[in-house]
């Protein structure tokens, strides 16, 4: 797949290494390309950057009242009831995760929101929460949206591997309403549609008023971030005056330049020609671009070799997961041997110390990208907002990629210092959790309480 010279391993990973590079130059050109796209998007031109207004802006810390919560964004769906005493502080009484199976993901919409109406069913079931009473929800839905409230918008295109018919193009609040109504669900309010970007950089926020950018690293990628409404073109809004969180859909930015596994992987994705840069950094695909390097460097004898059993266990399409590569990374002991555990749960024995080295340095060339990327458009959005870092930043982060896989956040903030020496240290990288849970409860008590104002004006 890549042109390498003949000759053994090393000429191919220093050819490897090449292709999948980043170099502080590259970074540069990005941001500024970054920066092109951005002002499109809120301009309202065409860009591969969406820029979605989520007409809420960041909470003050004084919100309060109960909330359900719903979280639909990866591969599980989660019910949650949260709390939030007016000080500041939030708390989770109780949680459910779903496992979404695969006919709801890739069948049809109805399918897919009447099987979200019984889970919620289940969780108030399970909670013997008060089917009297309403209850305000806060709906985060991690895709794109075109918003026109903070309670309504249409899904754009899906990603992350959603593909449910009839979703595009409709209002998925409506969706949800109705789902709810035919299994006689009458005690919810849908209050807020928000993204996990938006609920992360609402949690952040809760916690360090510097938080500034919301970004998830996770199965997908993206971000939000505070526009000055004077900038935002493309809305319709008598007063200028303030700001709104933008959903930048990042993942979707194409001005990185891909190399053969990625155009691969692009290919037999259910939505090829989209999310470029999603493909090149978030934990959906990360494996599986491993897995193509790996491929390509058993089908050159380079590894392996005279192991058929491995080559057809990797043959498989989804066969190596991102969480298995953080594994392999992680593993730190002089034989690797949580590297022959993996291999060996999965069936494939007796792999030379060689080869697993080998294996566990291609994982590393393929995640310091997506780190590298990663930061760069972590760099970009803040030098949209501060050009030369003049404040201090608390960028919030959710995201298993970010949690888990070892060393990504070092990668990243090694990045910050290689562009901005010094003042790198304005910026702080923080896990902020539960985005999704927490910060979306949240953002619906911003939005339960300025619906309360507008009736009372
Ligand atoms: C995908 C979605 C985006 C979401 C991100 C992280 O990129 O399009 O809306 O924020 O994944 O979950």
């Amino acid at each position: 797949m890549i042109s390498a010279p003949p000759g053994d391993g090393e000429d191919f990973f220093s050819s490897l290494e090449k292709v999948f590079s980043i170099s502080e130059n590259d970074i540069r050109v990005m941001i500024e390309d970054f920066h092109v796209e951005m002002g499109k998007g809120l301009f309202g031109d065409k860009s591969s950057l969406k820029m979605i207004p989520s007409f809420i802006d960041k909470p003050k810390g004084n919100e309060k009242g109960e909330f359900v919560a719903l979280d639909l964004g990866g591969t599980n769906f989660r019910v949650l009831t949260v709390i939030l005493d007016g000080k500041g502080n939030v708390t989770v009484p109780a949680a459910s995760e779903f496992a979404i199976p695969r006919k709801h993901m890739r069948g049809t919409g109805v399918s897919l929101f009447d099987f979200i109406a019984g889970c919620v069913d289940t969780f108030l079931t399970e909670n013997h929460i008060d089917r009297n009473k309403t209850h305000d929800l806060a709906f985060t839905f991690s895709f794109p949206v075109e918003q026109t409230s903070i309670a309504a918008g249409k899904l754009i295109a899906w990603t992350k591997g959603f593909t449910a018919t009839g979703v595009q193009g409709r209002d998925v609040m409506v969706l949800l309403n109705e789902a709810l109504k035919r299994i006689d669900i009458r005690c919810i309010h849908i209050t807020a549609l928000v993204n996990d970007t938006v609920g992360t950089l609402a949690a952040g926020s809760y916690s360090d008023p510097a938080c500034d950018l919301g970004v998830i690293m996770g199965t997908g990628t993206n971000a939000c971030y505070r526009e000055a409404l004077s900038n935002m073109e493309k809305l319709n809004v008598a007063d200028r005056n303030g700001h709104m969180i933008v959903n930048i859909e990042w993942g979707n930015f194409d001005k990185v330049k891909p190399n053969a596994y990625d155009r691969s992987l692009d290919k037999t994705s259910v939505n090829p020609g989209a999310m470029y840069l999603e493909k090149m950094v978030s934990g959906m695909y990360l494996g599986e671009i491993a897995r193509l390097v790996l491929m390509d460097l058993i089908g050159r004898e380079l590894i392996l070799v005279n192991k058929p059993h491995a080559a057809q266990y990797f043959q498989e399409r989804g066969s190596f997961k991102t969480e298995d590569m953080s594994l392999i990374e992680g593993d730190k002991t002089g034989r690797l041997e949580g590297v022959t555990l993996f291999l060996e749960r999965n069936g494939i024995l007796n792999i030379s110390l060689r080869d697993k080295t080998q294996f566990k340095r291609l994982c590393g060339i393929v995640s310091s990208r997506a780190a590298r990327l990663g930061a760069a458009a972590i760099s970009a959005v803040l030098t949209w907002m501060d050009p030369n870092l003049k404040d201090r930043h608390t960028v919030g982060i959710d995201g298993s990629l970010f949690e888990k896989h070892p060393g990504f956040s070092t990668k990243m903030t090694d990045v910050f210092k290689e562009l901005y020496g010094q003042k790198s240290e304005k910026i702080a990288l923080v896990h902020s959790k539960d985005g999704s849970g927490r910060g979306a409860a949240v953002i619906a008590a911003v939005a339960a309480s300025s619906e309360r104002n507008t009736k009372i004006n």
